[in-house]
């Protein structure tokens, strides 16, 4: 028996938790998901063999889903593309739509599945979320109908959208965000014309969703975290990686980071197509992540994180700008990085302040190796202008990594293991942007979470000496009132196809 006092005060603490019932912290879920794909996508299926398949999938989230519950999770994110895959033409991936609702007409598809018209793929996750009571993100494809009353309606007289929906633990639908910034090939899909900024509140803090290729943008990424204050984003992804920079869990970590976000990433996992990474990220470091290009199997994620994250404001440039150049005397020379044409030079000592500049942005580097070894070379690299290949975006780019060989040529080229630990570094640059990504990506593309962090005067700074050898520490800076204004996004999207058919393609084979 409890003594009345003691039952009084747990009877009132208990009342004052339903009455502000707001927590600082909840547990987040990300499952990376071994996709089911069809058969063929390209020839017309029927609903019901469309049906059966995203159930096969369905299956498998729901394991996950339950065994995140069972943990006591809030809220678990999905992949995109998770539920039927993806190289779909306009007409195969019909039978796979549904019509979702704004989610202002507030429904609950378990409890009302029929209210608009066929949508079993949204009654199952909304009875999933309900059943374990868990808030669901998954990523589905949406349809409405449009006319010649509508003059960009297209010629098959519906729009059709890649799409985020969330369900809360009731199970009733509670966001719905029709993806922007569409990668090259989704021809199945259209963009909408406006862009969404989607958000909902929640005791657990404010969310904020978008989607894969998204995360390059302005729109709506960025406008999430700067007007409307979330403090975690959603993002499912069916990301390709890509060494050195754009691997998923380097560059949405280094997201999370310079946005001062929570952030939850949900990746597609297949090897063959180079899709893994998946993470649970914090601003201050990455609190779980996954990457595996040796198994086919799905990873469950789970990892407490703060409501509202606190991060300090960085001015990138401010430290950059208060140093002297220093003079290395090393020859420069460029190098390709993902298309682009970087200014370099070698890291030639164990220990050295180096600075290199492309244009307007100047790098610093001061750095320590463990020790200088012969057979690897490293390189600190700068560049500044237009990326436009799969996608036109502004760069600023300061950027110490390992070169594939000791060959100056090679630096740039995607190599995945290193053996040089460092002892400290400290990397800045001169940056005219204020949205600038900071990475660090060890050996076997890990993540060094608690090892570096960044100062209020823009450098990223190691903090301990490297756990594992680096394969590159970036400062990924990003100027978007540089990009060009694109009305022409099905022009530029056609060229970069055609780009990509040219050079990518047979790239991404050897590399993979
Ligand atoms: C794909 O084809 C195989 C062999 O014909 C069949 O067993 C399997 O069920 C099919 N899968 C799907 C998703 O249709
Ligand atoms: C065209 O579409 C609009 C909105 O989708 C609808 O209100 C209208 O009735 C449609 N017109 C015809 C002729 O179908
Ligand atoms: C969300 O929650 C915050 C903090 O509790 C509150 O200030 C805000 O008005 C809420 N917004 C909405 C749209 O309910
Ligand atoms: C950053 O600091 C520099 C001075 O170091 C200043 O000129 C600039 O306006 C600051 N930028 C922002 C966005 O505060
Ligand atoms: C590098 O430069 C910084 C700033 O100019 C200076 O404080 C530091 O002592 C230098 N370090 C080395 C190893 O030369
Ligand atoms: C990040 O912040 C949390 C508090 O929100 C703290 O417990 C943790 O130690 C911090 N981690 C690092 C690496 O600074």
């Amino acid at each position: 028996m409890l003594p009345p006092r003691l039952l009084v005060y747990m009877t009132i603490s208990a009342f004052c938790i339903l009455r502000v019932s707001a927590v600082d912290t909840f547990l987040a879920a990300v499952y990376e998901h071994t996709v089911i794909l069809p058969n063929d996508t390209l020839t017309p299926v029927s609903p019901e063999e469309a049906l059966a398949l995203m159930n096969q999938n369905l299956d498998i989230l729901e394991e996950a889903i339950a065994a995140a519950a069972k943990k006591g999770v809030h809220i678990i994110v999905t992949p995109e593309d998770g539920i039927y895959g993806w190289d779909f033409s306009r007409e195969t991936i019909y039978p796979y739509l549904e019509d979702i609702p704004d989610p202002q007409v507030n429904w609950n598809p378990c409890n009302n599945p029929k209210r608009f018209g066929y949508t079993p793929v949204q009654e199952r996750l909304s009875c999933l979320a309900k059943e374990n009571a868990i808030y669901v993100v998954a990523n589905i494809g949406d349809k409405k109908p449009c006319n010649s009353s509508d003059p960009q309606c297209p010629p098959d007289g519906r729009y059709q959208y890649n799409t985020n929906v969330v369900f809360d633990s009731d199970g009733k639908l509670v966001a719905r965000y029709h993806k922007k910034n569409l990668f090259m090939g989704e021809d199945q899909f259209d963009s909408p014309k406006m862009t969404e900024v989607v958000t909902f509140n929640t005791t657990f803090g404010k969310f904020g969703i978008f989607t894969c290729f998204d995360i390059l943008f302005h729109d709506p990424a960025v406008t999430l975290v700067k007007d409307f204050h979330v403090d975690t984003i959603l993002f499912p992804t069916a990301w390709m990686n890509v060494l050195p920079h754009l691997s998923a869990v380097e560059f949405h970590s280094a997201w999370a980071m310079g946005m001062g976000v929570n952030f939850l990433a949900a990746n597609i996992h297949q090897p063959l197509k180079r899709m893994t990474g998946s993470g649970i990220y914090a601003p201050n470091s990455s609190r779980a992540f996954h990457y595996d290009m040796k198994t086919n199997k799905g990873k469950l994620l789970i990892s407490q994180l703060d409501s509202h994250p606190y991060s300090s404001a960085v001015n990138w440039s401010t430290y950059a700008n208060s140093i002297g150049t220093h003079a290395t005397g090393n020859q420069e020379f460029k190098g390709i990085v993902f298309f682009d044409k970087f200014t370099f030079v070698t890291l030639k000592e164990v220990t050295g302040n180096y600075t290199v500049c492309h244009k307007d942005l100047c790098c610093h580097l001061n750095y320590k190796m463990s020790e200088k070894r012969s057979e690897e070379l490293y390189a600190l690299g700068a560049f500044d202008g237009l990326h436009t290949v799969e996608g036109q975006y502004y760069l600023q780019i300061c950027t110490m990594l390992k070169c594939k060989t000791t060959n100056v040529n090679s630096c740039g080229e995607s190599v995945e293991t290193a053996s040089t630990r460092f002892e400290t570094f400290s990397l800045s640059g001169t940056f005219g942007t204020q949205y600038v990504f900071p990475e660090v990506l060890l050996s076997e593309v890990q993540l060094a979470p608690g090892e570096f962090q960044v100062s209020r005067d823009g450098q990223l700074l190691s903090t301990k000496p490297t756990s594992g050898p680096v394969l590159t520490v970036t400062l990924f800076g990003r100027w978007y009132e540089k990009d060009p204004i694109s009305d022409t996004s099905s022009d530029l999207r056609a060229q970069a196809l055609r780009v990509m058919m040219i050079i990518v393609m047979p790239i991404m084979y050897l590399l993979s």
